[in-house]
C-alpha cells in the first residue's frame, strides 16, 4: 500500500465490507455451535486466557483481517515503534513506552541514544528515594516521617496511576507494603477536589508529588501552587524543598517552581502523556506507596506483554487480536462504543487526508456487576456495543461464608460466564412461549442476542497481571490507530478547548482586577460570563 492510499481503498478493506454482509446474515447462536470454529478462537498467554469466540466473526473473518494487516503494513509500524523511528511524525518524536519497562540490559534507541539506560537511572532515583521516604530516613519538615503523598497531576498524568493504585490497593503482597501509608490524587482543579484531598492530612506528615509532562498544564500547576501554599502556611516557604517534588519532562520550569531539580524525576518527549503510566508518573507515587519491588513487578508484567506484542504471530498475539477485532466492530459492523474497564480518534490520516471512516469508539465500564445495574439493559436489548470482560481466576480477597450456595467470587464470575452468552445467544419469543410467558410480555422479555463480546480470564490480579493488562490495552490503540492509519501518539483535539479557556481566564482577571467589561465572545458566552461575574 502506497503510503498516501487510505485503508479503506485497499483490496482487503473492500473484502471485508463485502464479507461483513454475509457475517451479517449468521447469528451468534450458530456460530457458538461450532466448535472447531470456538477452539480456534481461545488465546493463551502466560497466565490470561482470551475467548474471542463471541465475536461476529469466522476464521474466515480472521483471515481478511490478517490480510488487512498486511495491507497496513502493521508488522513494519509495529517495528518501528519499538526501533525508535519518529512515527508520531506530527509532534517528530520516537514512541517509546515500551522502552519504560524494558529489562537494564535492553537497548533501545531514540535518536541514535540508548534511552533504556537513562530510563534505569531514573529507576534506580526513584528506588532510593522511595526507600528513604519509606524507611523514614527522609523526613520533612518537623522532622516527622512522610506517610501521607498526595500525587497532583491531570489526564495521562492521572488516570493510569489511579488505575494501578486501584488495582494493588487490595492485593494481599501490595496492601501489607503500604500499611500506614495513604495515597491520594488530585486532578480536577474544582477547589471541592482540593478540600476532599487535604481532608485529614497534615502538612507536616504530607509529601506532595506534582506530575505534569510539561509542567504548564494549567489545572496541575493552579492545583500545585494551593498545595505549596497549603504547606508554606502552616510550616514556612522553606518547608516546600522537603515536603514537594515532581515528576516532568521540563525540569527548567520545575526548578522555576521552587522544586529542587535533585527531588525532580525526569522522564522524556518520547513517552506520550496517555502512556506514561510506566514512567516516574505512575512509578514515583506507586513505589512511595507500595515499595519499588511491588512496582517493579507491574512493570514487569507490562514487559511480558511487550515481548509478545513484538514477536507473537498475529493468529497468537493478544494486541493485535483486539485491536483487529476493534477495527472490525467499528468500521465494518459501526458499532459506536465499547464496554470495557486512546488518543485515536481522529478525522484525518497521518498523511493529513480526511477519513471517510470513524477510528474510535467511546469506551466505557463498570467493575463487577455495577453495570448489570445501571447500563446492561441498554447493551442487551437497545444499542449494539461490544463488550470485553476481563475476570480472574483468583480473587485478591477471597470471602467464604458458611451457608452461601457460592463463595463471593464465584457468585461475582457467575455474571462474568453468564453475561457473555445472555448477550450472544439472546432470548427468542418460541424460547418464550415454552415458558409460558404471557404473550403480551413476550415483546419486553425477546433479547435479538447477535451481540458481540471477547472474555479475558487472568490467573491472579498482582502487580505483574496489572502491567500486563495495562500494556495489552495500551498496544490495541496502536493496533487500530496502525491499521487506519491515524497517528495514535499525538492529541491535537484537546488544545482548541485549552485555548479558549485561557482567552476566558483572561476575560475573568481583566473584569475582576480592573473592572474590564466582557468582550470579543459570542452573545450567548457574553451573557453567561457577565451572569457569573455579578
Ligand atoms: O490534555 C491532555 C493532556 O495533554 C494529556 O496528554 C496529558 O496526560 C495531560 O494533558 C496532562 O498534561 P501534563 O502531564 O503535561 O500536565
Amino acid at each position: 500500500m502506497a503510503s498516501s492510499t487510505l485503508i479503506c481503498e485497499t483490496q482487503p478493506w473492500k473484502d471485508l465490507k463485502s464479507h461483513v454482509e454475509d457475517i451479517k446474515k449468521t447469528h451468534l447462536r450458530e456460530l457458538l455451535g461450532d466448535t472447531d470454529r470456538c477452539k480456534s478462537m481461545v488465546v493463551d498467554f502466560d497466565g490470561i486466557t482470551l475467548d474471542y469466540s463471541r465475536q461476529r466473526a469466522t476464521p474466515g473473518t480472521m483471515d481478511k483481517l490478517y490480510n488487512l494487516a498486511e495491507a497496513a503494513h502493521l508488522k513494519e509500524k509495529i517495528d518501528r515503534m519499538f526501533n525508535g523511528e519518529h512515527i508520531n511524525s506530527t509532534e517528530n518524536r520516537s514512541v517509546l513506552h515500551v522502552a519504560l519497562r524494558a529489562p537494564r540490559d535492553a537497548v533501545m534507541q531514540s535518536d541514535g541514544k540508548n534511552v533504556v539506560r537513562d530510563v534505569w537511572n531514573v529507576l534506580d532515583k526513584i528506588k532510593d528515594f522511595s526507600e528513604r521516604v519509606r524507611n523514614g530516613s527522609w523526613v520533612g519538615a518537623t522532622g516527622k516521617a512522610l506517610t501521607d503523598v498526595i500525587s497532583v497531576g491531570i489526564g495521562g498524568s492521572f488516570l493510569g496511576p489511579l488505575f494501578v493504585h486501584t488495582a494493588l490497593q487490595t492485593d494481599p503482597e501490595a496492601s501489607k507494603c503500604a500499611t500506614g501509608r495513604q495515597l491520594r490524587f488530585l486532578a480536577n482543579v474544582d477547589p471541592i477536589d482540593v478540600a476532599r484531598n487535604i481532608a485529614g492530612l497534615k502538612p507536616e506528615t504530607t509529601l506532595v508529588v506534582v506530575v505534569s509532562k510539561t509542567f504548564t498544564t494549567a489545572e496541575t500547576m493552579l492545583n500545585a501552587r494551593t498545595l505549596r501554599a497549603w504547606i508554606s502556611k502552616e510550616l514556612g516557604p522553606s518547608a516546600v524543598a522537603k515536603h514537594m517534588v515532581a515528576v516532568s519532562t521540563n525540569l527548567t520550569l520545575v526548578e522555576k517552581f521552587g522544586i529542587d531539580p535533585n527531588n525532580a524525576f525526569a522522564f522524556w518527549d518520547w513517552v506520550g502523556g496517555r502512556y506514561s503510566v510506566c514512567s516516574a508518573v505512575g512509578v514515583l507515587p506507586l513505589s512511595l506507596q507500595y515499595g519499588f519491588t511491588v512496582v517493579d513487578k507491574f512493570l514487569k508484567g507490562a514487559s511480558s506483554i511487550d515481548q509478545h506484542f513484538y514477536s507473537a504471530p498475529f493468529e497468537k498475539n493478544l494486541p493485535v487480536l483486539l485491536g483487529l477485532l476493534s477495527v472490525w466492530n467499528v468500521s465494518f459492523f459501526g458499532y459506536p462504543a465499547r464496554v470495557s474497564m486512546e488518543s485515536n480518534g481522529k478525522g484525518v490520516s497521518i498523511d493529513g487526508k480526511p477519513l471517510p471512516f470513524e477510528t474510535g469508539e467511546i469506551d466505557f465500564g463498570e467493575p463487577g456487576t455495577n453495570g448489570q445495574h445501571s447500563f446492561y439493559q441498554l447493551i442487551h436489548q437497545g444499542r449494539v456495543i461490544p463488550c470485553d470482560f476481563i475476570g480472574v481466576v483468583k480473587s485478591q480477597q477471597p470471602v467464604y461464608l458458611e451457608g452461601e450456595v457460592v463463595n463471593n467470587h464465584d457468585e461475582l464470575m457467575s455474571n462474568f460466564f453468564a453475561q457473555p452468552d445472555a448477550l450472544a445467544y439472546g432470548k427468542t419469543p418460541e424460547e418464550l412461549q415454552k415458558e409460558n410467558v404471557q404473550q403480551h410480555l413476550i415483546p419486553h422479555k425477546t433479547f435479538s442476542g447477535n451481540r458481540p463480546s471477547l472474555s479475558l480470564l487472568l490467573s491472579s490480579l498482582d502487580a505483574y497481571k496489572i502491567g500486563q493488562l495495562l500494556a495489552i490495552y495500551e498496544h490495541r490503540v496502536a493496533v487500530q490507530g496502525f491499521i487506519w492509519g491515524i497517528n495514535s501518539f499525538d492529541q491535537w483535539g484537546v488544545e482548541l478547548g485549552k485555548s479558549l479557556a485561557t482567552q476566558v481566564r483572561k476575560q475573568l482577571h481583566a473584569s475582576r482586577v480592573k473592572g474590564e467589561p466582557v468582550e470579543g465572545f459570542n452573545f450567548s458566552t457574553t451573557t453567561m460570563l457577565t451572569k457569573y461575574l455579578k
